[in-house]
């Protein structure tokens, strides 16, 4: 990961910059990452502030074996990845929130969002886009999450090299992708069971269609939360479409 590379000073998406070189037959493992971002984009259609060096903003161009429906199995590993990369480099316990928030101390200290290019029945290329906030002050958040947001800096109130965090991602990644292959998935999702701080918790499922409360209980071997409703019945809920709150969140 990150032995081919492409450093930017600005671009309006590291992920945009990326499926663009996929296109162009860009190789498995090539990061792109840039001081800032002038359209950084979140999930379900939201933004993603990108403020210059205040944080890691990159995106890895991954070409995994895996069927389409597989590809946010890439999405969980890099979601392990960068939780174990940031505890060993800070020292601090941060979990994942499904399906690949990092949160630390209650607050969201990374957001992924993937993107595919597939046909039918064939994936072409995942990429992992990866948002760290590494030494934003809370005026460098936009005002409305400022109350939700963290960095490295304001939870161990220190200066962290942005090279070191990422040198740790990539060398995690590697790490895992390479377990993925040798050993399957199954090492991976336990892995995350183990750094999550979903399951087992009362969550509200925000979808397009409705909202409703449950207990997330577990994820399959795909990725999908498996959420049992109010009165009983058990729903697995897809990534790409819905927002998890803890049931007891205002916000
Ligand atoms: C989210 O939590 O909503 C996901 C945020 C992902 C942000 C990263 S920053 C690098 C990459 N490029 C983007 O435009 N988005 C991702």
């Amino acid at each position: 990961m990150g032995r081919s590379l492409c450093c930017q000073d600005s671009v309006d998406s590291t992920n945009n910059l990326a499926k663009q070189l996929a296109k162009q037959n860009a190789p498995h493992g090539l990061l792109i990452i840039s001081e800032e971002q002038t359209g950084g984009k979140g999930r379900i259609g939201r933004g993603w502030a990108s403020p210059k060096s205040k944080g890691l903003w990159l995106s890895v161009l991954l070409r995994p074996n895996l069927l389409p429906q597989d590809a946010p199995k890439s999405t969980l590993l890099a979601a392990v990845a960068v939780c174990q990369a940031v505890n060993t480099v800070a020292g601090v316990q941060a979990k994942i929130k499904w399906p690949n928030d990092i949160l630390l101390n209650g607050k969201k200290l990374v957001g992924i969002l993937s993107e595919m290019g597939a046909e039918y029945g064939k994936l072409n290329y995942v990429v992992i886009g990866i948002g760290l906030n590494t030494n934003a002050e809370r005026q460098d958040f936009p005002t409305d999450v400022q109350d939700i947001a963290i960095s490295l800096h304001q939870a161990a109130t220190k200066e962290f090299s942005r090279d070191e965090v990422l040198a740790e991602i990539l060398w995690q990644m590697e790490k895992l992708v390479e377990e993925a292959e040798t050993k399957g998935f199954a090492s991976i999702l336990e892995q995350w069971r183990k750094m999550n701080c979903t399951t087992g918790n009362k969550v509200k499922v925000i979808a397009q269609d409705e909202t409703y409360l449950g207990k997330a209980l577990d994820i399959d071997e795909t990725g999908m939360l498996i959420v049992e409703r109010e009165n009983g019945v058990i729903d697995k809920v897809v990534a790409g479409d819905v927002s998890i709150r803890y049931a007891n969140d205002s916000n």
